[in-house]
Order: C-alpha cells, then structure tokens, then sequence
C-alpha cells in the first residue's frame, strides 16, 4: 500500500502518477501500458506509469491525500485522511456504467454531524455506513430490517468520542427505551434483534442491565425469545473483591455477556429462504452458551469492539442470505465485515466519524472491493 499526495493536474485529468521508488511494488514486471481495474472499473497503466481511470477525474482536489492499493484483479484507490485529520475533499465516485454497483466515498469534509442524512457516507454493492445518530436518523426505512445485530454503549463509563458512557442510569435507560422504538419501527413483522448487553454491572452502582433492557424491550413491543450467555473466558480483569475472605460484603461478578434474542411479531419467518449454516454450527450455536474470546481494542482502534464470531452467528443463525441487517451502533463496522462475509445487505450507523472511517478500513482489508456483485 502506498500513500501519495494528488497534484491538481492529477485530480484534473483523473490519474494517479504512480510513485517511481514504489512503482515495483504496485507495478511489478508488467508490460506497460497495460489494462487494469480501478476500483473495480476498467483502467490503465501508461508507459511512465500513471494509472488512469474515469472513476479519479474530478473526486479529488489537490493535495488529497490517497492510498493506492495492488490487488488480484487491479488497484484500490481510497481517500485518507490528512495530518489535520479532514477527509479530503472527493465528491461521489460513482462507478459509471455498473447497474447496482456504486461506490461513495466519505464526501463530508471533517464537520460535526448536525443534521440527519439520508446520503451513506459509504456504500459499496449492499453495504452501507451513515455517519448518523440512530435516534435521528431518517436513512432507514419502516419495516425494512429483518435482522439487528448490535452492541449498544453499556453505560460503564467507557471513552467513546463522542458520546458520554458515564451518564446516570435512568438516563441510560431512557436512551435505550428510544432507540429501540426507533430499531422496533424499522423492523419487519418477522424480524429479530440480537442485543449484545452486559448481564449486570457494578460501576457506578449494581445493576440488572440485561433483565432492564429486556424489561424496556418488552415495553414497547418486542417479543422475548432467549437469551444466548456469552463467555468471554476472561477472568484477568477480575481486581475487586468488595470484602476479601469475608461475608461481610463480597462482589459476585459473572464474567459474561449476554445477547438478547427478541422479535418484532412473528418468531418464524414469513418466507423461505436460503440458509447457509452447517450441522455442526447449527448444533454448537443453538446451544445456548457461547464460548470464544473477546476482541482487542487496541488491535482494532476502538474502545469496545466485539469479535467477529459475535454477529457471524447471530447473522448466519437468525436470517437468510441476502435478508437486510443493521447495526444502529456500529463502531469499528464488525458487523458490516460479518455481512460482507455472510453475503448479506448491511446497514450501520455511526455517530462518529472516525468509527466509520475504522469501519471503512476494515471493510476494505477485508477486500470490499475484490466481492463480485451479490446475486441475490
Ligand atoms: C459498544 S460500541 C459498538 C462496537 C461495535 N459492535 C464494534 O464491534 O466495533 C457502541 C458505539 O455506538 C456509538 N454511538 C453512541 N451513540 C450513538 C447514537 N446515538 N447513534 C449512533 N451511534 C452511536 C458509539 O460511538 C460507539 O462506537
């Protein structure tokens, strides 16, 4: 991957002058000029190596700041941010000529969110990230979801950029009682929610957060289907003990989580569909405890990720490939790379932009640009 600085005639005439101390390492010993792809559009190499496509003229402005990618099938040409931590500025890159196959580039420039948007700040074939707030949003249609999977913050106090996770409880609450009206009404008669929350929590006072939410959901309308336990198998962060060999006043902490399994009217779904689960998943998965790890949030670059295998199965266990799932509290975009993987349409909102661009990066290293079309 290399990083280059756009000059204006660049942006212009839509090229990429590809850098000569690292024309071996994305040229290698091609015949040039030769034919290529640019994010998935035909493209082409000229004798002093510049890397031409219709999809670069007129996205960038001088001084844009892009990284260039080699991959199996052509190039990868991606917006990153600048030293000032802007996006630099690239409106729509619309593939043209490609029905159904559109890339949007993040086209905000570095602003604080203010309003509602209806424009992804990504999309590529069926995924889609809004840089939104989920109690905002006007993105989502009415009954369009048949699946949310998400991780809401827990209200432990953890250091998001721009929400606050130290709010009082019954304000937590209250936040939770909005957003999963708002996630009710997006959702389909037969669609389900998988709710990644603590069991309980000691920070700032105990509390049954699991049973409270479940509470709340019940509220507003969702059913009650299960609950899967997730054990994280991490018992290193256990430091407080309350009272020390004594009843007079110890802590009891289960180190789990847990994933609450609820549904909008109708636990079984009103078609048929194609599944993609094995026997041997199908009988480990349906067990209602889950053992695998936690994710690092110093590998992904946020502060509460979950892993991977988190929304691989609640996805590949509770919808259809090709159904529609959401994530209203997106993150690092876990959820989205479990989508692309499981070729399902994904929808995530983000509250922050940085999040997203996280989001957008790991979509990307997990080759977005490299999947055909999705024939659903
Ligand atoms: C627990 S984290 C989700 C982590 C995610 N599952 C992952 O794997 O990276 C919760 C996320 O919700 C976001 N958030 C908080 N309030 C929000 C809101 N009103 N709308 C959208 N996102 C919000 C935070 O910025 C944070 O990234």
């Amino acid at each position: 991957m290399v990083r280059k600085t756009l000059r204006k005639m660049e942006c212009t005439l839509g090229f990429v002058q590809i850098p000569a101390s690292d024309r071996s390492e994305l040229i290698g010993n091609a015949q040039l000029p030769c034919s290529t792809k640019v994010n998935g559009c035909e493209a082409k190499i000229d004798k002093f190596g510049r890397l031409w496509c219709s999809v670069l003229k007129n996205n960038f402005s001088s001084g844009s700041i892009v990284e260039l990618t080699k991959t199996d099938t052509g190039y990868v040409v991606f917006p990153v941010k600048t030293d000032s931590g802007m996006v630099p500025q690239c409106l729509d890159a619309r593939v043209e000529n490609q029905k159904d196959k559109t890339m949007v580039m993040p086209s905000s420039l570095g602003e604080d969110l203010i309003t509602s948007t209806l424009k992804p700040y990504f999309h590529f074939n069926s995924i889609y990230i809004f840089n939104d707030n989920i109690l905002k949003t006007e993105a989502i249609e009415e009954s369009s979801i048949d699946l949310t999977v998400t991780s809401p913050p827990y209200g432990v106090d953890i250091k998001y950029e721009n929400y606050d996770d130290g709010i009082p409880y019954d304000r937590y609450l209250n936040f939770t009682k909005e957003w999963l009206q708002k996630c009710f009404d997006f959702t389909k008669n037969d669609g389900r929610l998988c709710l990644n929350v603590p069991l309980d929590k000691n920070k700032g006072g105990q509390q049954s957060v699991a049973a409270d939410v479940t509470h709340i959901a019940k509220e507003i309308g969702w059913k009650y289907h299960s609950t899967i336990i997730w054990n994280e198998q991490n018992i290193s962060r256990r430091t407080a003990w309350g009272s020390w060999l004594s009843a007079s006043a110890p802590f009891v902490i289960a180190p789990v989580e847990v994933i609450l399994v609820l549904y909008k009217r109708t636990w079984k779904k009103a078609h048929k569909g194609k599944s993609d689960l094995i026997r041997k998943d199908f009988i480990e998965w349906t067990n209602g405890v889950w053992n695998f790890s936690g994710e690092s949030k110093n590998r992904i670059g946020h502060p509460a990720p979950f892993p991977l295998e988190l929304p691989r199965r609640c996805i590949k266990l509770f919808s259809y490939v090709g159904d529609t799932v959401l994530d209203p509290f997106l993150g690092s975009g876990t959820t989205l790379l479990a989508c692309l993987e499981t070729k399902r349409t994904g929808i995530g909102v983000e509250i922050n932009k940085n999040y997203c661009d996280i989001a957008i990066r790991r979509l990307k290293e997990m080759g977005i640009f490299q999947t055909k079309l999705a024939t659903l």
